[in-house]
């Protein structure tokens, strides 16, 4: 479990996370939402245990600040909102990265691990390839893959792993967007949890079982995905009068941006 109380962040002397709290069942995929600004990835890098904070975050029942890199790293792997590589590295350089992070660096496994990484996310045939030379999609799925190395297991020695990913699916097209995300959720049936800042309120409806929504740095919102996902709560957050139907089929929500047009 993560559990999320009173967290609040000050960057440059400006509060940017305010009195936030929730829970992230492992076993669930909690996707976090909100407009730009709203403190999404200040978010996750708190509880990614990269920045300071106010306020208490529990990572299977540790305080983040009191775990050591080395402990950080076998429960959790960080895919960024960006990732800046400047040197020419190949696409196997940098998913094995994430093998020198995590408990995967025993060599027998290594080969393996890292080919089930890029095979997860499309990727395979790709080692070779330098990363600056792959559109962004593909690097986006490089990164994923370089965390899927540090984390490999949903569940390791009885204690959930975790995924902590911001905008996963940002630069994905629809294809690999229903990979990951499947991938995502499979990772959670399989015992481990997930965390994911989402924008797509589709994808999140689809695949998200609770849903955190955030407004200026404050928690608007959290809970069950169909509990989140109100006119209401959009109208409040987003300012549009955007509106939450279903799929007559099977009842998941779904919201189209022309229900918000105004001419
Ligand atoms: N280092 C910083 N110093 C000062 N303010 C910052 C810093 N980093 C972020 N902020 C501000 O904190 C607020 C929250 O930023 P954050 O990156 O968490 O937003 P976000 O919800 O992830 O947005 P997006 O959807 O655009 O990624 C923004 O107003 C941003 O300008
Ligand atoms: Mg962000």
């Amino acid at each position: 479990m993560i559990n999320v109380s009173n967290l609040s962040v000050r960057l440059s002397g400006k509060t940017v996370v305010q009195d936030v709290r929730f829970t992230a069942k492992a076993g669930a995929l909690t996707a976090i939402c909100g407009p730009n600004g709203s403190g999404k990835t200040t978010i996750m890098k708190a509880i990614s245990g990269e920045i300071a904070y106010q306020g208490s975050v529990r990572l299977n029942a540790s305080e983040i600040g009191s775990l050591q890199a080395w402990q950080l790293a076998e429960m959790r792997g960080v895919l960024p909102q960006a990732s800046a590589i400047s040197f020419p590295f190949t696409v196997r350089e940098i998913v094995r990265m994430g093998l020198t992070s995590g408990r995967n660096n025993h060599p027998e496994q290594a080969d393996r691990i890292a080919a089930e990484a890029l095979s997860s996310v499309d990727l395979a045939g790709f080692e070779g390839r330098f990363y600056q030379e792959l559109s962004g999609g593909e690097q986006q799925r490089v990164q994923l893959a370089r965390v899927l190395c540090q984390i490999s297991e949903p569940v390791v020695d009885g204690r959930p792993c975790w995924l902590l990913l911001d905008e996963p699916v940002s630069s994905l097209d629809i294809s690999h967007q229903l990979t990951i995300m499947t991938f995502a959720r499979q990772f959670c049936r399989r015992g481990g949890g997930v965390i994911a800042v989402m924008h797509d309120l589709n994808l999140t409806a689809l695949f998200a079982d609770q849903m955190v929504l955030l407004k200026s740095g404050r928690l608007q919102a959290a809970g069950a995905v169909g509990d989140v996902l109100t006119d209401r709560h959009l109208q409040d957050v987003f300012g549009c009068a955007l509106r939450v139907n279903r799929v007559p089929i099977d009842g998941i929500p779904f919201v189209l941006a022309h229900s918000a047009l105004t001419d």
